[in-house]
């Protein structure tokens, strides 16, 4: 397929700076909108992260990297573009007029949405042409990280969700397709219950944010990087398998330890004490200086994935067989699950 590499992304923050990396290091143009007179600085901060970070997932060389230009309304932006980004802030009412602005100046190009959870057909609701807006729900680092949960809404003409597939995947992207249109979608919805589980222990002091975080990081967060839960479990029932675990551990599920749906109340106090444990827990360091950490740790894990052609090992690889003149040589089969 070939594609106009032009890129606008509207909404330059945390994942907009990521999308642009994304889509720069990759040889595609970029056109970015952002009001905020900060937003230049900020995704210069996150493509010097990931200048340093990307190429060294790659053992091929990358292609060219794109022209980035900065414009000074979402008009300038998405005009001709191909592939619009929206990553504006998640309200609804602030997306729907973004759209609005879009569609007075470009009526061909598929709009991506970055939402986290809002239905898509909600997104559609009030557009001219609701058919060509999809979801495409990238997780942080967008630079790092390959997912990107494909979702459409009852509008959305399904041919957009296959050249989506095309496009992230040339981008070195895991495009995963949330057949269901579902609030949260997948992904979300998981670490949802997980993040209401770990305030719900801070609140009740339980344990402290850091304990909270040991408890992921030292054991499952390292088997989640390379198998979900499912499989992950299918394992823990040993030669019975998941059949077995469920047998063992399934009626626990009833008792049951979690709060299930119950939220903490967000007062300022609460917050506060939460926000003042993530910053004893980090110490000197910035979140700038986190992120370096986080960056390094990814590459190294990922690279091990990709040397056992493993999950998100093996997009890695596939994404080097693409900018490979002879991609045939290359035999994966020994670590093909
Ligand atoms: N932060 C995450 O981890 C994460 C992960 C996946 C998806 N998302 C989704 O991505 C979207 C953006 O989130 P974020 O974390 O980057 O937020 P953010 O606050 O970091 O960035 C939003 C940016 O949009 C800009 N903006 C506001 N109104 C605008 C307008 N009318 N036109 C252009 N730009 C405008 C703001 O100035 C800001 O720079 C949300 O829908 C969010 O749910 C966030």
């Amino acid at each position: 397929m070939t594609m106009n590499k032009q890129a606008a992304i509207i909404g330059g923050g945390v994942i907009g700076g990521g999308w642009a990396a994304r889509f720069l290091l990759n040889g595609w143009d970029v056109r970015i909108s952002d009001p905020d007179p900060e937003a230049a600085r900020k995704i210069e901060a996150v493509l010097t992260n990931a200048r340093r970070a990307l190429p060294t997932l790659s053992d091929v060389a990358m292609p060219a990297e794109g022209e980035l230009t900065f414009c000074g309304s979402i008009a300038d932006a998405a005009v001709g573009a191909a592939l619009i980004v929206e990553a504006v802030p998640e309200r609804l009412e602030i997306k729907h007029k973004v759209y609005a602005e879009i569609e007075a100046v470009n009526d061909t190009g598929l709009i991506a949405s970055s939402t986290s959870g809002i239905m898509p057909s909600d997104l559609q609701a009030e557009m001219a042409n609701p058919g060509r807006l999809i979801v495409a729900h990238p997780f942080n680092p967008v630079y790092l990280l390959p997912l990107v949960e494909l979702v459409g809404g009852k509008a959305t003409d399904p041919q957009h969700i296959e050249t989506a597939k095309e496009i992230y995947t040339s981008l070195g992207m895991y495009p995963l397709h949330c057949r269901v249109e579902i609030e949260g979608f997948l992904s979300d919805r998981l670490q949802e219950a997980l993040w209401r589980e770990a305030l719900w222990l801070l609140k009740d002091e339980v344990a402290t944010a850091e304990e909270i975080d040991a408890a992921i990081a030292y054991g499952p967060g390292l088997r989640w990087a390379q198998m979900g839960t499912m499989q992950t479990f299918h394992l823990a029932g040993g030669e019975g398998g998941m059949r077995a675990m469920l047998a063992m551990f399934g009626p626990c599920l009833k008792w049951p330890w979690t709060k299930l749906t119950d939220v903490p109340e967000l007062t300022d106090a609460f917050v506060e004490m939460v926000g003042e444990q993530c910053d004893t827990q980090a110490g000197d360091l910035s979140p700038r200086d986190l992120e370096v950490i986080r960056d390094d740790n990814l590459v190294t894990i990922l690279r091990g994935l990709k040397r056992r052609n493993w999950g998100a090992g093996r997009v890695l690889n596939t994404y080097d067989a693409r900018h490979l003149s002879d991609a045939a040589t290359i035999d994966y089969s020994p670590f093909a699950p």
